[in-house]
């Protein structure tokens, strides 16, 4: 579904992501791992366009997208949760779904109450200022908003940081409950047992370069847990 090839990016004239190849297969989940700084959001922000690649192609159900712009890819069916939870904080819950739609390929306000389904929490809050919430119920709103856009893959960067561990737990059953039900992931995350618990493949990245790739149980060696030092 996603094919990642040869893939460099980096910041003006430092190069962060070297020669990154990988897949992600439609309905599954697939976990990049790696301590801070190693490039994990700079890949993520590469695959969607944010930043330009220097090296190597993306290619989403077969179209090569490694030149089109973020909102074109969007369009094409992958959905972004930047690391952050960014919203729009100045508009209600509601507000955010709603600019989301506009945007969006489909434009059905079906897919309002189809993300709601998924943060159920979100229901009581839709006339609430986004700046207003708690950072896991923004988190909630990022994810709500990118499943608006009716995504196919969901990119998701460390979804979980930063947030109530009660939280936690809530996003860790709406991401098992979307790929369930055959949604293909790509998710940053640095809890090795969450990321464990979900993923079916992991990519593992040191100093921009994917060090291991393998399925959960090769996870569980003693080399991956010096590469994540954990
Ligand atoms: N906007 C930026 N400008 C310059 N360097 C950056 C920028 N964002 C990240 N970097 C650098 O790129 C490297 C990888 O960062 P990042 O992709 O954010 O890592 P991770 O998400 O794995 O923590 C780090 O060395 C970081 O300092
Ligand atoms: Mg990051």
């Amino acid at each position: 579904m996603l094919s990642v090839k040869g893939l460099s990016s980096g910041y003006g004239r430092a190069r962060v992501l070297f020669d990154v190849s990988f897949d992600v297969e439609p309905g599954r989940l697939v976990c990049v791992m790696g301590r801070n700084g190693v490039g994990k959001t700079t890949l993520l922000n590469t695959v969607m366009g944010v930043l330009p690649a220097t090296a190597g192609t993306v290619t989403f159900e077969g179209k090569d997208v490694t030149r089109l712009r973020p909102h074109e890819r969007v369009r094409l069916g992958l959905g972004y949760v930047p690391q952050g939870h960014e919203t729009f904080p100045q508009l209600s819950v509601m507000g955010n779904l709603l600019v989301t739609l506009e945007a969006s390929p489909h434009k059905d306000h079906a897919a309002i109450e189809e993300a709601l389904e998924v943060f159920p929490r979100l229901k009581p809050l839709l006339k609430k200022r986004a700046g207003f919430l708690s950072g896991g119920q923004q988190q909630q709103l990022a994810m709500a908003r990118a499943l608006v856009t009716r995504p196919k893959l969901l990119i998701l960067d460390e979804p979980t940081e930063g947030i109530q561990p009660s939280i936690i737990l809530e996003i860790e059953e709406a991401i098992e409950g979307l790929h369930t039900s055959g949604l293909a992931v790509l998710l940053v995350e640095q809890y090795l047992d969450l990321a464990l618990r979900l993923a079916d493949r992991f990519i593992i990245l040191d100093a921009g370069h994917v060090v291991h790739s393998g399925t959960a149980e090769e996870l569980r060696g003693e080399e991956v847990h010096r590469l994540l030092a954990v």
